[in-house]
């Protein structure tokens, strides 16, 4: 007898006695059982011979009991499925208390799901979701393994903040009530765990540049950490990141390398995620019907996918875009919260939603941008007030990328880093670099749960990871 999970069986052709196990999502008229194991978003249907079954037994089956079943596979009778199983035989593995049980079959709001993240992949959304993000980081490690790429764990303990921006989880293992001073009253960090302060990473890029610098061609994926207190629907305080790291790579062919990537990772999902894919799609158009018209999106989930494949994508300077948004109406109409007044502005969400929505309408690489609104790495071009920078900004999510080629000149480097007081202590081996056969190269950071957002049409951050980790929230 062949054990089977739902997704092989809704495929078998031979009507044979089979065996099953997996939870019940519905029962209905004491009768016919949705069971779902995880394997697909779809239920096989178990009819239970009401009249030869025990009726204490017919009492266990509830919503979210685990039970295993064994019976014939036959035609279905009903509308809706291929095959069903008359039911021989069924065990309760695990009783489900139908009084109190969270995930009862109606409509969840996310926010009340969230609060139960450890039961909401239960549900065909999460399930759904989840399935998704397993199958995209397959795809990302495909791709860099079927293009040369090794793969590389930076640490997650760091010394050094890779991205200049200050916002790091500290790490110590020094008794918070009464840690060693110096003279001067302050932490003294040289007595703690690793002699001195120490953070979470919040990019693994400098540490994936020394190896680029051997081995040609790497990239990370791993936990990426940032105390910003940013608590908006695109910010996580843990999230996943890629970053690939290229030697002899110039900003054209990082662009090149992210758009053949981002293509290549959506398309592996558009042909093998089809049934959870198709869920997700009438999912958001029911839930784009409940918006005003205005606010509607004019392309379903899938319709998206695809139009990000089949289509190039737009390439425009800071400079480009400066003035297309200083001329835009929402700018002259004063709609923008943060007004674009001249060259130099940081873009924010808004202005980067503009571009790839309103303006473009497809994702959109804008490189190039004012040296001192980028990180202290950035290869500085000739005219002395731009980076080789490159934000790629995609529909529904604004930034999705963020990349550069480096300053691989060590006289630029030092020069940059005093005037942002790096101290050069702190990064004497990324330094070595510029001194020990230096050379052109080239990487950037993919934001993973942007991009499990991207391709499943969640709208908030918080519901394509696990357990997001957020201002205030550290449940489960
Ligand atoms: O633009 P960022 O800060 O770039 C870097 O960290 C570079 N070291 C990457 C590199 O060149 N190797 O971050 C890269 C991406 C962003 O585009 C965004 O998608 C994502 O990481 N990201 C976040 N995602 C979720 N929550 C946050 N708090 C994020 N911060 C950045």
């Amino acid at each position: 007898m062949n054990q089977y999970t739902v997704a092989t069986l809704l495929e078998e052709t031979k009507f044979q006695e089979v065996h099953i196990k997996g939870w019940v999502r519905t029962f209905r008229a004491n009768r016919f059982i949705a069971l779902n194991d995880g394997s697909t978003i779809n239920n096989i249907q178990c009819v239970v011979d009401f009249e030869n079954t025990d009726e204490n037994i017919l009492k266990r089956i509830t919503t979210g009991a685990a039970v295993a079943i064994t019976g014939d596979l036959v035609e279905s009778q009903g509308k809706g499925q291929k095959v069903e199983i008359a039911v021989t035989n069924i065990e309760i593995l695990g009783d489900s208390d139908a009084e109190t049980y969270p995930i009862q079959p109606k409509k969840h709001t996310f926010e009340f799901l969230r609060e139960n993240a450890h039961l909401r992949t239960r549900t065909n959304t999460f399930s759904a979701v989840m399935r998704l993000r397993s199958a995209l980081s397959f795809a990302i490690h495909k791709y860099f393994n079927d293009n040369g790429f090794y793969y590389m764990h930076t640490p997650i303990i760091t010394g050094s903040d890779a991205e200049g921006a200050g916002e790091m989880f500290r790490v110590s293992a020094l008794d918070p009530k009464n840690p060693p001073l110096t003279e001067d009253g302050d932490v003294n960090y040289k007595e703690d765990f690793f002699g001195k302060e120490t953070n979470l990473t919040v990019s693994g890029q400098l540490e994936a540049e020394t190896y680029a610098m051997s081995l040609g061609k790497v990239y990370t994926f791993g936990p990426t950490f940032r105390a910003e207190n940013s608590n908006t629907s695109r910010h996580l305080a843990e999230f996943w990141m890629i970053e690939p790291e290229v030697a002899f790579m110039d900003l054209a062919g990082n662009m090149d390398l992210a758009e053949d990537f981002m293509k290549s990772v959506i398309t592996y999902v558009l042909e093998n995620c089809q049934d959870d894919l198709q869920f997700l799609d009438d999912r958001l158009f029911n839930e784009e019907k409940t918006k005003p018209q205005a606010e509607r999106s004019d392309m379903r989930l899938i319709e998206k996918l695809k139009f990000v494949t089949e289509n190039n994508f737009k390439r425009v300077s800071y400079t480009e875009a400066i003035d297309i948004l200083r001329n835009s109406k929402p700018n002259k109409k004063k709609k923008f919260k943060y007004i674009i007044e001249e060259w130099g502005a940081d873009l924010q969400s808004e202005h980067e939603r503009f571009l790839v929505e309103k303006h473009f309408k497809c994702p959109v690489i804008l490189f190039d941008y004012p040296a001192n609104i980028k990180a202290f790495y950035m290869r500085l071009n000739e005219d002395g007030k731009t980076v080789r920078a490159m934000d790629i900004l995609f529909p529904g999510i604004g930034e999705i990328v963020g990349g550069s080629q480096r300053e691989e000149r060590l006289d630029v480097l030092k020069e940059k880093m005093s005037a942002l007081d790096i101290p050069e202590e702190e990064l004497w081996w990324y330094l070595d670099l510029r001194k020990y056969g230096t050379a052109v190269h080239s990487g950037f950071g993919l934001g993973f749960e942007r991009l499990v957002m991207f391709a499943t049409g969640m709208t908030n951050i918080r519901d394509v990871i696990p357990y997001p980790r957020t201002p205030q929230n550290a449940e489960f």
